[in-house]
């Protein structure tokens, strides 16, 4: 397995630490336009894995030649937020540099699975697939696994719980309406609205929705990485090991949940063909008209696109 890993930033870097760390692949190839960051960073990666203990190896290059035939690409390049910015301001700006890094990587890589993690997270994820015209399961946007670690971290947290005895989803785009999903929200298969009041969880709701913003606000020169690159590494391992776990990623709707023509985060099954199926769920009305309004506000975004005309 190979997996190349675009942007040598906080969350690429990070990203490829943990695939390697993990021995989640045999090779790992860091892309960054910088010269030299991507070789260094590369570099001082590989001279871990002696006391580590794994085999990875770990290249970093300014162009996609020592890319090809990857397994997996994942794309992390852009800008990230800084205070007072939204993610949806980096619409334009990384609209160009997601669909410029996708081609190029498309070019040496056609039968990769592509993880998209640059922000706008649902809009990004719909310009790779357009970028390469890949079908669907091959193409998945990172952001449902983060915003469910962040709702299960700040819910093991109110209990004083582990994070692993937190099962949940969070639907919709990685924006501020995304859906966390109480109902479907357990504790050691315990039903959440059993454990906290309703307030509580509400406020729960609101911080993960905004868990994001909250890391931009302490880091004031960029965002958040760990939880970010830690996400992806997930998904990529949900492939290479065929684990078939039930991830929401955002995936191109054809008619699920009764959206189309749209990206959005839904759970689906993650295995050997990346997207194996969509996992449906019953909403009720209220979560539904939520994950419509999540979808629009993607939608409207995808609208302003320019990088294709
Ligand atoms: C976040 C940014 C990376 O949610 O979208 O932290």
């Amino acid at each position: 397995m190979k997996v190349t890993v675009i942007g040598a930033g906080n969350v690429g870097a990070t990203a490829a630490q943990k695939l390697a760390y993990d021995s989640l692949c045999k090779e790992v190839v860091l892309v960054d336009v910088v010269e030299g960051v991507p070789q260094g960073k590369a570099l001082d990666m590989y001279q871990a894995m002696p006391v580590i203990g794994s085999d990875t190896r770990i290249t970093g290059t300014n162009t996609y030649d020592a890319t090809e035939n990857s397994d997996i690409v994942i794309m992390t390049a852009g800008l990230p937020r800084k205070p007072g910015m939204t993610r949806d301001d980096l619409l334009h700006k990384n609209a160009e540099i997601v669909k410029s890094c996708i081609d190029q990587a498309y070019a040496k890589s056609p039968n990769a699975f592509y993880i998209i993690v640059s922000n706008p997270l649902d809009v990004m994820t719909y310009v790779a697939l357009k970028t390469t015209g890949l079908p669907r399961h091959r193409v998945l946007g990172m952001a449902g696994v983060l915003d469910t670690a962040r709702y299960r971290t700040f819910l093991a947290m109110e209990l004083n719980v582990s994070v692993e005895d937190i099962q949940a989803f969070v639907l919709g785009g990685h924006g501020d309406t995304m859906v966390p999903l109480p109902r479907y929200t357990t504790v050691a298969g315990v039903p959440l609205p059993d454990l906290l009041p309703q307030e509580r969880i509400d406020e729960i709701v609101k911080r993960t929705a905004n868990g994001g913003l909250e890391i931009v606000n302490f880091l004031k020169t960029g965002s958040a990485f760990y939880a970010p690159s830690a996400s992806a590494v997930e998904m990529a391992e949900c492939i290479i090991r065929d684990k078939r776990r039930i991830l929401p990623c955002a995936v191109a709707l054809e008619g699920e949940f009764g959206l189309s023509d749209v990206v959005c985060g839904v759970p689906i099954v993650v295995g050997k063909n990346g997207m194996e199926r969509i996992f449906e769920i019953k909403l009720t009305a209220d979560e539904q008209d939520a994950l419509n309004k999540s979808a629009g506000d993607v939608k409207s975004n995808m609208d302003k696109l320019t990088v294709f005309n």
